[in-house]
């Protein structure tokens, strides 16, 4: 995919306000410098969501929900990152630059004559499942109606090896096409014939509805796989696609929840029967990249399993993908149905209410992961706890900072009594915009939030930033924005943190941002002149201190003795 240079981002987001591209979605109300709304990703009756003009983003208090104009447009018009770029660009009436070598134009030729093949083959499909008497009895037997026929595109792919083949296939160009668009299987001989035959087709939609790939179910039992699915293909990565998605964005103006089941069936009942919320991963476990598009559409995420040992263990899969993910204001909850069920055949039996109820007694996330884990594990006895704390540790390190993570990590100390809670971590989730004087935070930290929030401050510290190579956390970071922030002194917060989109420093720079930093411009400039030559100080001691190691364990040399003299005598100076 081509690669909008971040010079245009930054651009497109300086010329573009925030307050316009929400206000036009969500009624704002000015509240002082801010404004203010009910938040659109979560349910609530009070406004904890903000979007700051002098900033450039929105924050929810409440959910922790944030971002740029970009990723408003991402989450609430529910566009791709390059669709929404697009779209501002539009508003503000800027083209999107267009990578324009041949290749490329090339590739997108290629693309758009891929999909023009796929939707022939699914229009080729559904007009033969019209006459084939045999598949249209096998989904009235399976009490597929008409509706939902239409609304999935299901088709029929006819028995014999040349039925598409000899229909679309009438040029050598075209031939081409279908076998990349993994329509065709080829025998040792290098003979080619359809890959689907004699199978009901579920058609698999991307997130704009263009079909990219096909699963094909067979009729009658030991006919070959129950389900073949179309390979991977430049169009179709399995991975990273979950059918019915596109019909969920379609019946659902605000997605609450998605349910994540393991079949085509599944999604195909449950939506006739009135969940129109489910989707399933294609014959794989729940990818990360799965977890992200999850998440990208709904803040809830159930998934739904069998029973069974390996439902449990799939769910453990989908456990670890998500765990990365598990920003606050996100939840995922895990559902194993009884023994021999699917939620095809549940919500048949019992309905889309009794779904439902068994949905809301779904097994949340953080009991599905303690349950599992002290599954074999004795927690009366020290090595128990010892085990548990062991196993917990590095799968918890990777959630991301915040609210959940902070819980999870105290349920853990809570069951082990191991490792007593890091300092200031905060045990209920941020209703206000915390107003803790900087200098609580650590240096570099509240020099990166300063930066974030005016950075035009960089412009003062001209010259002035010789903190390379001091060993704290956070330096890199710190050092990375005060490169961006000198390239750009006119950087708004929100395009900032545009650059670290999809980083994982990015959830931690956003509390920052959102952080209300009590006194003004002028004392502001101050506190991060200080913050940086405090660092400066530091980096000085750092060097001392080595130094002094090299001279208990080796002895110094002249250079060295110089180098010792010089910095004992800038440290001097400082004070
Ligand atoms: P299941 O075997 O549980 O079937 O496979 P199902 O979804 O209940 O299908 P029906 O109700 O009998 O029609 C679950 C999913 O695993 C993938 C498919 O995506 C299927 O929907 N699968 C299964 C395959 O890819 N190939 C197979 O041969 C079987
Ligand atoms: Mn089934």
């Amino acid at each position: 995919m081509a690669r909008i240079p971040d010079a245009f981002i930054d651009d497109l987001l300086a010329r573009s306000d925030i307050v316009e591209v929400v206000g036009s979605r969500v009624p704002l109300k000015r509240q002082g410098k801010e404004y203010a709304a009910r938040c659109p990703f979560h349910d609530e009756r009070s406004a904890s969501f903000t979007v700051s003009p002098t900033k450039q983003f929105y924050h929810c208090f409440g959910c922790g929900a944030h971002g740029t104009a970009i990723s408003f447009l991402m989450n609430y018009d529910r566009l791709e990152f390059l669709d929404a770029v697009e779209e501002l660009a539009k508003r503000a009436g800027m083209e999107v630059p267009r990578e324009t070598n041949p290749r490329s134009q090339q590739q997108q030729d290629d693309s758009r004559d891929l999909y023009t093949a796929l939707d022939a083959a699914s229009r080729f499909f559904q007009k033969h499942l019209e006459g084939s008497d045999k598949a249209r009895a096998y989904l009235d037997g399976r009490g597929v109606d008409a509706d939902t026929r239409a609304r999935f595109a299901i088709g029929y792919a006819p028995d014999g090896y040349s039925a598409l083949k000899d229909a679309l296939g009438k040029d050598e160009r075209r031939m081409k096409l279908l076998d990349r668009a993994g329509l065709f299987s080829k025998n040792d001989r290098g003979h080619v014939y359809d890959k689907f035959r004699d199978r009901v087709m579920f058609p698999i939609f991307d997130r704009r509805g263009r079909v990219i790939a096909f699963g094909g179910r067979v009729m009658q039992k030991d006919d070959g796989p129950k389900y073949l699915n179309s390979p991977e293909t430049a169009l179709f990565h399995k991975g990273r696609e979950l059918y019915g998605l596109w019909q969920v964005r379609q019946a659902n103006q605000k997605i609450e929840r998605l349910i994540v089941v393991e079949g085509y069936m599944d999604v195909v009942s449950l939506f006739q029967f009135g969940v129109t919320q489910a989707v399933a991963t294609l014959g794989t476990a729940t990818t990360p990249d799965h977890a992200e598009l999850l998440f990208r559409n709904a803040p809830d995420v159930y998934f739904c399993f069998d029973g069974d040992n390996a439902g449990r263990k799939a769910g453990w899969r989908a456990l670890e993908s998500v765990l990365p993910r598990m920003k606050d204001g996100r939840q995922a909850f895990f559902l194993f149905l009884p023994d021999g069920e699917d939620p095809d055949t549940i919500v048949r039996k019992e309905g889309a209410e009794a779904f439902d109820t068994r949905l809301k007694q779904a097994t949340p996330l953080s009991q599905f992961f303690f349950d599992e884990l002290t599954r074999e594990i004795n927690l009366a006895t020290l090595d128990g706890k010892a085990r548990l704390a062991e196993r917990a540790r590095p799968m918890l390190a990777q959630i991301p900072d915040g609210a959940f993570g902070d819980l999870m990590k105290q349920e853990l100390q809570r069951l082990t009594g191991v490792g007593r809670a890091p300092a200031g971590m905060a045990p209920a989730p941020v209703r206000r915009a915390p107003t803790a004087p900087v200098q609580k935070r650590s240096l570099v930290r509240a020099a990166i939030a300063l930066l974030l929030q005016q950075p035009s401050l960089a412009a003062s510290l001209e010259g002035h930033h010789a903190v390379a190579g001091l060993r704290l956390p956070g330096i890199e970071l710190l050092l990375e924005l005060l490169d961006l922030v000198q390239q750009r002194p006119d950087i708004s917060t929100g395009a900032l943190l545009q650059h670290f989109d999809g980083r994982e420093e990015q959830a931690a720079l956003h509390r920052l941002a959102a952080i209300d930093l009590p006194g003004d411009e002028a004392s502001w400039a101050q506190e991060l002149h200080d913050a940086i030559t405090q660092l400066e100080k530091q980096l000085l001691q750092q060097r001392v201190g080595e130094l002094q190691a090299k001279q208990r364990q080796q002895g110094l040399d002249d250079t060295d003795k110089y180098e010792l003299r010089e910095l004992l005598k800038a440290l001097a100076a400082m004070r």
